[in-house]
């Protein structure tokens, strides 16, 4: 995999945000694969101002959630179709109808979940996966010891990720759900390229335990060291244990600018 150490949290964005760019240009119907949380944020930024200038047009891409919770009602502001309507769907101009995501509310949660894998692969798959990661080493809602050959279904978080959460729903642990939908890390790894976004000393243990340790379930992320294409994306804090920090910032530094990550 690919490690690409940036300063801080706005240049790991613009540098995402011009990889997608540079699909859509090239593919612009692609389906761009999107993660919540607060790490992916960025991204959307540069890649909205991007759509402002003019720069590039994602009017005619699809948007793939990767994950949802379950029992939360669609309009739940918290529900995360509502997050990345919000915070990606809207500020790029992409219509609801482009828009790819497991039903949360349905009473049959595994029909939800093999509904959602066979509308990926019917949209032609993901072409491009963003990924945030837990301070577990999760992807997705992928909790430790997931399947690395997991499909989309229904998991139970744990209690660090309802903690982590809970500052989404007004710091109240009781509103955060116990039960998730996520694509299974063998429905990830399918995507043709997968970026993972890291910052803050915070996510520096589960970076380099994804980057330099054992591929191993009890750490979900390092899964992507099975991919043909991944690319870490980390600020300094997110590399600070990572042993081959130098040996990554030399090989980025000397890579031709039209190779893009
Ligand atoms: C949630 C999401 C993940 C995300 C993680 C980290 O658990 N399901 O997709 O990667 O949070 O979030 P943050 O980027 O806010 O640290």
């Amino acid at each position: 995999m690919e490690v690409v150490i940036v300063p801080d949290a706005a240049a790991g964005g613009e540098i995402v945000a011009e990889a997608m760019a540079r699909l859509v240009r090239r593919k612009p119907d692609a389906v761009l694969g999107v993660a919540t949380g607060s790490t992916p944020l960025p991204v959307y930024e540069a890649l909205a101002t991007k759509v402002r200038s003019g720069a590039v047009d994602v009017s005619r891409a699809r948007i793939a959630q990767l994950d949802e919770y379950v029992g939360l009602p669609a309009d739940h502001p918290e529900s995360y179709r509502s997050v990345l309507r919000r915070e990606v769907l809207e500020p790029l101009g992409v219509a609801m109808d482009q828009f790819l995501g497991p039903d949360g509310t349905a009473d049959d949660v595994q029909a939800a979940c093999e509904a959602y894998d066979a509308a990926l692969a019917a949209a032609g798959g993901v072409d491009l996966q963003l990924l945030g990661i837990g301070t577990d080493g999760h992807i997705g809602f992928n909790e430790p010891c997931s399947s690395l050959a997991s499909r989309t279904r229904i998991k139970t978080l744990t209690e660090q990720t309802r903690v982590d959460n809970a500052r989404f729903f007004d710091g109240d642990i009781e509103q955060v759900p116990h039960h998730v939908i996520t694509q299974g890390i063998g429905t990830i790894l399918e995507a043709r390229h997968l970026v993972l976004l890291a910052t803050g000393e915070g996510k520096a243990d589960a970076v380099a335990a994804s980057v330099e340790g054992p591929v191993a379930s009890v750490c979900p992320a390092s899964a992507l060291q099975l991919h043909p294409h991944a690319t870490v994306v980390v600020d300094e804090a997110a590399a600070s244990k990572l042993k081959l920090a130098d040996y990554f910032r030399h090989t980025y530094a000397n890579k031709p600018d039209w190779q893009g990550i």
